[in-house]
């Protein structure tokens, strides 16, 4: 009898113990990094890790002011001598400029062996206020820039059968959000693009990351924070923000673990948990925890989207006892 009890016992814990044990992680010391969008924010703290880490390190943007700065930056973070680390000035939505830089590149500093994109940027407004030019805007940056990277890459990556890639959603990847009709749109996408471009390279022993990071401490944040209406503010202060140190150290881990979403934090886990859908997963024992928690974390999903509705009725009958008024 006692000894049903031990068993029974110790299934839980032998599952949780393989649900905790780490993933092999992949080296990039000695490996070309391109980050683009890697001279400001989060793509500017992911490219010193990988100058911590030992990898020669290119950083692409548009602004070449602040690509010097930050290479002389990354300089000052090196571990070897001949560690090389290179900027380069392309928009990333100009698709040839991109894949005629990217083949350039790699004749001058070696093989790319992980790209991370990080370029992107948000303005928030109800979807009537944008203008044409700001949706374009808004899609160029955050979508097609992620694709032509990708288009850029991949041909290379396939002939070397190997390779990592970065792309970067945002928690409204997984959820709409008031506010963010637009922007939300465009990450949205950038999923449909990371899960199937997941399967295409998947044999030819190349990884891909989506990183889906919560409200971080950064230039492009501070831009989007002016944009935001009194509903999204009013949703997205409880959630306080990351630095972006911490996004990039856990986009890294991720990356070189190969795992498909990453993510920061309690709220941010719960997110992603209930969004996991058709995702593709690392082992067995992650969606056999994930799948005893969704249906819980469902019932506390209603709890946030009950929140989220008050808070916007709230200033919806505001505006409207203002307009009466006038
Ligand atoms: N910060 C947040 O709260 C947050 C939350 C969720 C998701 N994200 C996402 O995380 C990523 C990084 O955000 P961040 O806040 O770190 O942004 P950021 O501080 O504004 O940095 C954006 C970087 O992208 C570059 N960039 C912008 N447009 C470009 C283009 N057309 N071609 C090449 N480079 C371009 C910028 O340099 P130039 O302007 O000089 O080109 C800069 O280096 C974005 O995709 C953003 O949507 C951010
Ligand atoms: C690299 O991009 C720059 C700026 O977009 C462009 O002027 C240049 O022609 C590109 N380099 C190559 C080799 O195509
Ligand atoms: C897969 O890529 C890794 C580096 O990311 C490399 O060490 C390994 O040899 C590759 N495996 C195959 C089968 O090509
Ligand atoms: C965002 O804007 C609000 C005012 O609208 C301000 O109180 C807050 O400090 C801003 N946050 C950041 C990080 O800029």
């Amino acid at each position: 009898m006692e000894l049903i009890w031990i068993v029974l016992l110790l299934i839980p814990v032998i599952l949780l113990a393989l649900y905790l044990k780490p993933l092999p992680k992949k080296s990039i010391k000695g490996k070309h990094v391109v980050i683009i969008g890697g001279s400001s924010g989060i793509g500017k703290s992911t490219a010193i890790l990988a100058v911590k880490l030992g990898a020669h390190v290119t950083v692409i943007a548009r602004n070449i002011e602040k690509l010097e700065e930050t290479q002389q930056l990354l300089k000052t973070h090196s571990v070897n001598e001949d560690q090389v680390i290179n900027k380069l000035s392309v928009d990333v939505c100009n698709y040839e400029d991109l894949e005629n830089n990217l083949s350039e590149l790699e004749m001058v500093v070696g093989p790319i062996y992980m790209l991370v994109n990080c370029a992107g940027m948000a303005i928030c407004g109800n979807v009537e206020d944008f203008s044409l030019q700001q949706i374009k805007q808004l899609v160029d940056i955050n979508f097609l820039g992620s694709l032509y990277s990708v288009k850029a890459i991949v041909p290379k990556f396939k002939q070397r059968r190997e390779g990592i890639i970065v792309l970067t959603g945002s928690q409204v990847s997984l959820m709409g959000m008031y506010g963010y009709s637009i922007y939300s749109s465009v990450k949205f996408a950038l999923r449909g693009l990371a899960e199937s471009l997941y399967m295409e390279v998947k044999p030819f022993n190349i990884s891909v990351t989506l990183a889906l990071p919560p409200d971080t401490d950064t230039p492009g944040f501070e831009s989007e924070n002016k944009t935001k209406p009194i509903e999204t503010k009013l949703i997205s202060e409880v959630g306080g923000l990351v630095d972006p140190e911490v996004v990039a150290q856990k986009l890294m881990d991720d990356a070189l673990t190969g795992k498909f979403f990453s993510y920061v934090g309690f709220e941010s886990f719960i997110l992603t948990t209930l969004c996991t859908g058709m995702s593709p997963f690392n082992r067995m024992i992650d969606v056999v925890f994930e799948s005893a928690l969704l249906g819980l974390l469902r019932i506390i999903s209603a709890f946030y989207i009950s929140s989220f509705a008050s808070i916007i009725q709230k200033c919806h009958i505001d505006k409207e006892a203002v307009s009466k008024k006038k």
